[in-house]
């Protein structure tokens, strides 16, 4: 049995494979401090099935100035012990555009959120870890980070940056027993409907070149990552960290 005060902190928590994650960890018995942005319909379902187990903050990684003072307001409130991150948070590089077309200002806000944003939560976050003398952190790469993103090169950059934040802390942390690994997918079969036209097209074209060099001829499901995230996550990992593992369906 789960101890009742534990708690995992998810990121991105109303997105595709995050709001997935949540139901399944709910299950396990974990309560969840969900972290979103603007969207959260998905949160409010969950909420009305389980409320008592989840505690939501609203942060924008561009900034995330208050995130220290949210943390501290839910674990003074609850008194639930961090056990884990499931960092989820993405933004896309929305001009699908060649870097030399791109305006820095692109640039700015990708690696501002997803490489940034980062910094801010583990800054966050890695203090109560240190307290409990326990954490477990998966990060969420991608596979672009070693094959590239033609036209989304602010967003294949920050990707590659995860799995190297994970090698760099898995050596400070270690000590302290906490441990990071990083999750490098290839595409994951997603609802895309909350995209705009012209970003679900270019998802649309981009996917359907990547199936045909999948030899397992399909894209990941949220299944798939999950699994390989909660063993990550949960007691049983006790010597894997500072990895990042590419979930790809066997593409180089
Ligand atoms: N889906 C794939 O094919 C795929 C493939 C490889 C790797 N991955 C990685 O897997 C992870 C999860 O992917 P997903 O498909 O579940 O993504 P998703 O559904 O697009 O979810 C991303 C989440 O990030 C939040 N977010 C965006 N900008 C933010 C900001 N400035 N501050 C705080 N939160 C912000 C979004 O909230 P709002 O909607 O409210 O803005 C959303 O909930 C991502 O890290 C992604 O890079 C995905």
């Amino acid at each position: 049995m789960i101890n009742t005060d534990y708690a995992l902190v998810v990121t991105g928590a109303n997105g595709n494979l995050a709001s997935h994650f949540n139901r399944k960890v709910l299950q396990q018995g974990y309560n969840l401090i969900l972290l979103y942005h603007n969207n959260r319909q998905r949160l409010d379902e969950l909420l009305m099935e389980c409320a008592s187990r989840i505690r939501l903050i609203r942060t924008d990684f561009a900034s995330a100035d208050d995130l220290k003072r949210q943390f501290a307001d839910v674990f003074t409130e609850t008194g639930w012990i961090p056990r884990g991150l499931f960092h989820t948070t993405t933004a896309r590089s929305s001009d699908f555009q060649p870097l030399a077309d791109s305006p820095e200002a692109t640039w700015e806000y990708v690696i501002d959120v997803n490489i940034k944003g980062t910094f801010r939560l583990l800054k966050a976050l890695i203090p109560y870890f240190r307290k409990y003398n326990y954490g477990k952190i998966v990060l969420m790469g991608s596979n672009v980070s070693r094959i590239g993103l033609p036209r989304g090169s602010a967003y294949s950059l920050s990707k590659a940056a995860m799995g190297n934040l994970s090698r760099c802390l898995a050596t400070e942390e270690g000590h302290n027993n906490i441990f990071i690994n990083t999750i490098s997918p290839g595409p994951i079969k997603m609802d895309d409907s909350h995209f705009s036209e012209s970003y679900r097209k270019f998802r649309e074209e981009y996917y359907k070149e990547r199936i045909r060099e999948i030899p397992l001829q399909r894209c990941a499901s949220v299944e798939d990552i999950f699994g390989l995230a909660w063993f990550l996550l949960s007691e049983n990992n006790s010597y894997i960290t500072g990895e990042e593992f590419y979930i790809t369906g066997g593409k180089l």
